[in-house]
């Protein structure tokens, strides 16, 4: 029997090797992780993270050949395959602070597995890594290994949050990167029979571990590029009266563009696409490529005007001043169908308009009030060190009628289903006139809303 062991349970260890387990009966999985709360959330009725489809996959296998559990070393001595798949954030101090990825947490993992293996191990790179760590990976394993042969592979996520378990059921590609050597194709023929449980053969793409470790930044790059393209065309949609809505159908009907991954937005967040391309933009400018670190900084920076311009365009609309003004914030996940609230645009908006004075009142199906709060009082690249420096904190209520009620604004900035099921006509008659909308997500119909007596500003739509 293979024994699969996972150091870190977060939001990709855990639905990925509850996947793997699910489709692998006769593979025993092994999730470990140094936080007991999370190993103990995991082993629970109420799992730490919010996926649909999640439950069910982890209750069909766990007990079974899926196990969750804080005893690291025992399970990784005892794995063949190690997956590592810890948090790499942005650096916040030293070299590279704002932009190099923190490898802390991955390295003390691979100089943990070195320590406690007794037999030869693959290892896989599961978090998203610089390009080139493999390289660094294997010096720490090889120079501690006492004879060991360990492979490392590279084996990028490409999962997005709330889609977890569909994208893990049907992914578009696995990517599995590894040493041009016949021990390390026997490497990655291992992981890919592990794959080929339920993923098409021809779907399990093989490269070099340079280029598996590259085409995961580059594919988060071109991701978030599409959505900085359309918000930038969003702004200058609101300056001519086009309809961003009509010029995404219109030119992703371009079967070379395709229609995918092009809703403007208040911005994207996440916590990977920042980082990863602040990481790109580090390993370009070591590499003397400054022309090339520029061009991608840019999608950040654009993502950041977009956020900036949502502020403005609320104060701005709201006779110039939302000091004392009572605003109404529904959604302050990064996206739907997720729990997650790093990087999200809901941050920067919330904070721009409390400096600005504004009372705020939010509202997020699956976010509490404690990390609401956690959330506003950080401050960007210290998440470790929160500040209290807030002017006004905000209301956090468990009701989207609650946080409107007597509201002179309303922002909609993450695009849950029942956002767009509300009965805005309550909302109108117990809010402060004029009423206001500005809809981050485009979800609403904004016509409707006119016709009721809002005042509706949609992103890149006219006035
Ligand atoms: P996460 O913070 O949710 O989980 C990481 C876990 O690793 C934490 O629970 C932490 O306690 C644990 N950990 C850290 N050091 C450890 C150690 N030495 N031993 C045992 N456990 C340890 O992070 P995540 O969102 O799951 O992301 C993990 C990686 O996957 C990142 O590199 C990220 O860029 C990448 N990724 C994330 C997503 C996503 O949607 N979140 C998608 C694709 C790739
Ligand atoms: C993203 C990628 O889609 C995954 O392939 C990748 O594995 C993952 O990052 C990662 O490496 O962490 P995720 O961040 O979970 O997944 O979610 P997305 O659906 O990509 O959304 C990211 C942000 O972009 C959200 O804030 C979303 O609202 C925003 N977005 C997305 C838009 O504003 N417009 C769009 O058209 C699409």
């Amino acid at each position: 029997m293979v024994k699969i062991c996972c150091i870190g349970a977060g939001y990709v260890g855990g639905p990925t090797m509850a996947v793997i387990a699910l489709k692998c009966p006769e593979i025993e999985v092994a999730v470990v992780d140094i936080s007991v709360s999370r190993i103990n959330a995991w082993n629970s009725e109420q799992l730490p993270i919010y996926e649909p489809g999640l439950d069910d996959v982890v209750k069909q296998c766990r007990g079974k050949n899926l196990f969750f559990s804080t005893d690291v070393e025992k399970h990784v001595m005892e794995a063949d395959i190690v997956f590592v798949s810890v948090n790499t954030p942005t650096k916040t101090q030293g070299l590279g602070a704002g932009k190099a990825a923190d490898l802390t947490y991955w390295e003390s993992a691979a100089r943990m597995i070195a320590d406690v293996s007794k037999s030869d191990k693959i290892v896989v790179e599961k978090s998203t890594v610089p390009v080139k760590t493999a390289e660094a990976i294997e010096k720490i394993l090889t120079h501690n290994s006492k004879g060991i042969n360990f492979q490392i592979l590279s084996n990028p996520e490409f999962l997005a949050e709330g889609t977890a378990i569909q994208d893990l059921f049907n992914p578009d590609r696995v990517l599995i990167g590894g040493r041009e050597t016949p021990e390390g194709a026997r490497a990655m023929q291992t992981l890919k029979d592990v794959y080929a449980h339920w993923v098409p053969v021809d779907q399990i793409i093989c490269s070099n571990l340079w280029s598996a470790e590259l085409s995961k930044l580059a594919a988060n790059a071109f991701l978030a590029q599409r959505i900085s393209s359309v918000n930038a065309i969003s702004a200058l949609c609101e300056a001519t009266g086009a309809d961003v809505t009509e010029v995404s159908h219109s030119v992703g009907t371009d079967s070379r563009i395709g229609p995918k991954f092009l809703n403007a937005s208040v911005g994207f967040g996440g916590s990977c696409f920042q980082k990863d391309i602040l990481n790109l933009v580090y390993i370009c400018e070591c590499n003397g490529l400054p022309e090339v670190a520029n061009y991608w900084k840019q999608v950040i920076k654009i993502n950041d005007y977009q956020k900036n311009r949502f502020v403005n365009r609320v104060v701005a609309s709201m006779f110039n001043t939302v000091s004392g003004k009572k605003i109404a914030i529904l959604g302050f996940a990064f996206k739907k169908d997720t729990g997650d609230t790093r990087e999200t645009p809901a941050i920067d908006v919330c904070k721009g308009l409390l400096g600005d004075k504004a009372r705020l009142s939010i509202y997020d199906p699956q976010v509490n009030e404690e990390q609401i709060q956690r959330d506003l009082s950080m401050k960007k690249f210290d998440w470790d060190h929160p500040i209290h420096l807030q002017p006004m904190s905000p209301t956090v209520v468990w009701d989207a009628y609650e946080a409107t009620k007597d509201a002179h604004g309303v922002c909609i900035l993450t695009e849950w289903d029942e956002f767009k099921k509300l009965d805005y006509q309550k909302i109108y008659d117990n809010m402060r006139k004029p009423a206001f909308v500005f809809d981050g997500r485009n979800i609403v119909d904004a016509q409707k809303l006119r016709q009721i007596g809002f005042i509706v500003y949609s992103i890149g739509k006219p006035l």
